[in-house]
């Protein structure tokens, strides 16, 4: 089994930035079933090297020391593959990772050889030594990549050696976001790239460039990160004047009550910020006093201001004088968050909109006006939110993998009267086991692909040993296995669609009753479809004369089935869920 021993240099440990990224990668490696160690260097005690170089002569190989050193060199030797996790520190690796790498000498030989291209110091244990993995996973607090440069260098030095190999680096800009439980939605992404990255490192001893190209994609605009950087670090220091407009008693236009269908579209981006005190949440906001004055521009430009007091939510229009959040957006940006169109957390990062003020109110935004219904809804993202897709060499979209899954289908339906019945049911066999041994490989096949592997075994079998019920009911049976298949998978943990659907949300919603009950809807509609393509099947052999009618009918019923599908999956998941739990 594969080793991988993860050395994490942040002192902030289990709770920085650089292990969130670290435990990721880790639980991907698992996933490929590696064995894991994580070595948190905070905890240990390791002295700064000395430089006495006893290791390399009076004692070899053994340090001065008698710290916790001792136990980890040989684990180090040993390992397949090492993780250097590190913040970034003054462009380089932190003070607690640099002294670990010093006192990493007794492993090596103090005589300098000529390997390959440089004259480097050889191992002290080469029988232990294969050419070691090592990976590289760091974050920084400022939202650009060239701050890596230095130790990106440092460690292709460090590795320039024909006994270790820098196999993947992950270096996150603007990693400061990962620590902040607000904006965890729209981080997901990265950290399912890194879990993934984790994955192809033990798979394939590499980062896929796909995978590499989600974690070289900066988390959010760097204007948008400084502006929310210095919100936040503004928020943090005790001697900044108190933020007072809570308790102002500025007067304000008199409230406007808006009546927003509930559900409904909102049409204008007034309609929607005067609409938000009937989203408010009391609960939330406890004994809070605030003014947050939108500055709308675009296509519908205003100035709005929410006043809350007292657990109580007003909307007016107009100014205040000492905002307690100020919100700059264009009306067409606040208006596509509201329909749910456009996650307000990835907006943000993108720079859509611009805030001044107290940050962590904007923060607590989503929860204040969530309403304890629209909250469940819109915790389900768009699909282009996600870009997972199944593991494997094939890198294709999940919902692709469907298609994938009707291909010996689609052989059968091509063949079946043209060519011999064990040939239109063997070929389909075929490419059904081929389709079925990648994904036991590589992912777990789906009801479908089983599904399909052996209703063609069970029709191949019984065709071969001289029965004549396939070759002669062929599209009935096979519409009857489809229709079991898919309505057999409603009993199942996840009903058929899901299986494919769910590549492209992220996991944390795989399990989401309005993520299932969409799919569960979507399968019974097509259960039901090849229920009816079976029964249009059978009714031609009966009724000869209307055999053409029947044929073209049962497959023009696929265009509706088609164009719901495409349609339920969005609006489901927004509206009728919601409708449900009323
Ligand atoms: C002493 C010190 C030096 C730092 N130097 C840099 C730097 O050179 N460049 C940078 O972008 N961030 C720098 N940072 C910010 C950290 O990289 C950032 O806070 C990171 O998210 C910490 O990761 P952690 O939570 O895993 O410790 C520094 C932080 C500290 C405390």
């Amino acid at each position: 089994m594969m080793k991988i021993l993860a050395i994490n240099g942040s002192p902030r440990g289990r709770n920085g930035n650089t292990d969130r990224i670290l435990q990721s990668f880790l639980q991907g490696a698992m996933d490929a079933g590696a064995e894991v160690e994580t070595i948190y260097l905070k905890d240990l005690k390791i002295n700064p090297c000395l430089g006495c170089f006893t290791c390399w002569t009076r004692t070899p190989g053994v340090c001065v020391y008698e710290d916790d050193m001792v136990s980890i060199l040989p684990k180090i030797r040993k390992a397949d593959i090492v993780i250097y996790a590190t913040p970034l520190y003054v462009f380089t690796v932190s003070g607690l990772m640099k002294n670990f790498m010093d006192r990493l000498i007794p492993n090596v030989n103090p005589h300098i050889l000529k390997r390959g291209k440089h004259y480097i110091h050889p191992p002290r244990y080469p029988d232990d030594q294969k050419t070691q993995k090592i990976v590289l996973i760091s974050n920084c607090g400022f939202p650009e990549h060239h701050h890596f440069s230095a130790l990106v260098e440092t460690f292709k030095c460090f590795t320039d050696n024909p006994d270790m190999e820098l196999a993947a680096t992950i270096l996150c800009a603007g990693g400061e976001l990962l620590s902040q439980p607000a904006l965890s939605e729209s981080l997901r992404e990265y950290l399912d790239a890194a879990r993934q990255a984790g994955w192809e490192v033990v798979t394939y001893g590499r980062i896929l460039p796909e995978t590499q190209k989600t974690l070289d994609s900066p988390l959010a605009d760097s204007e948008a990160y400084a502006n929310m950087a210095n919100l936040w670090w503004e928020s943090q220091m005790p001697h900044q004047e108190v933020i007072t407009a809570g308790e102002s008693s500025e007067s304000l236009s008199p409230p406007v009550s808006l009546q927003v269908e509930k559900g409904g579209m909102p049409k204008s981006c007034r309609e929607v910020i005067l609409g938000m005190p009937q989203t408010f949440n009391p609960s939330v906001a406890g004994d809070l006093g605030a003014d947050i004055q939108f500055h709308v521009t675009g296509n519908e430009p205003g100035d709005y201001v929410l006043r809350i007091r007292n657990g109580k939510c007003t909307a007016h229009e107009g100014k205040v004088s000492k905002p307690t959040l100020t919100i700059y957006t264009p009306s067409e940006v606040w208006l596509r968050i509201a329909r749910g169109e456009l996650n307000g957390q990835t907006a943000y990062l993108k720079n859509m909109y611009r805030v001044e003020g107290d940050f962590s109110l904007l923060l607590k935004l989503g929860n204040l006006f969530s309403g304890p219904e629209e909250k469940t809804v819109t915790s389900i993202p768009t699909p282009s939110d996600s870009k997972i897709v199944p593991k494997g060499p094939i890198r294709i979209p999940g919902m692709v993998w469907l298609t994938v899954a009707f291909l010996p289908w689609t052989v059968n339906w091509a063949t079946s009267g043209f060519l011999s019945p064990l040939v239109s049911l063997g070929l389909p066999l075929f490419i059904g086991m081929l389709i079925w041994i990648y994904r036991k490989l590589f992912e777990k096949p789906t009801w479908m692909e089983t599904g399909t592997v052996i209703y063609f075994t069970i029709a191949w079998l019984a065709t071969l040993s001289g029965g004549v019920l396939f070759e002669a009911y062929e599209d009935v049976l096979g519409y009857l296995a489809l229709a079991g298949i898919w309505l057999g998978t409603l009993a199942a943990e996840e009903p058929l669609t899901a299986e494919y659907s769910k590549w492209s949300y992220p996991r944390a919603l795989w399990t989401h009753p309005v993520f299932l009950r969409t799919n569960a809807i979507i399968t019974t509609v097509w259960g039901w479809v090849y229920l009816m393509q079976a029964t249009m099947a059978l009714a031609g052999y009966i009724y000869s004369e209307w055999l053409l009618i029947l044929i073209v009918a049962r497959n023009l019923l696929l265009i509706p089935s088609f164009v719901f599908t495409a349609w339920f999956q969005k609006w489901y998941p927004i509206h009728g869920s919601v409708e449900r739990k009323r």
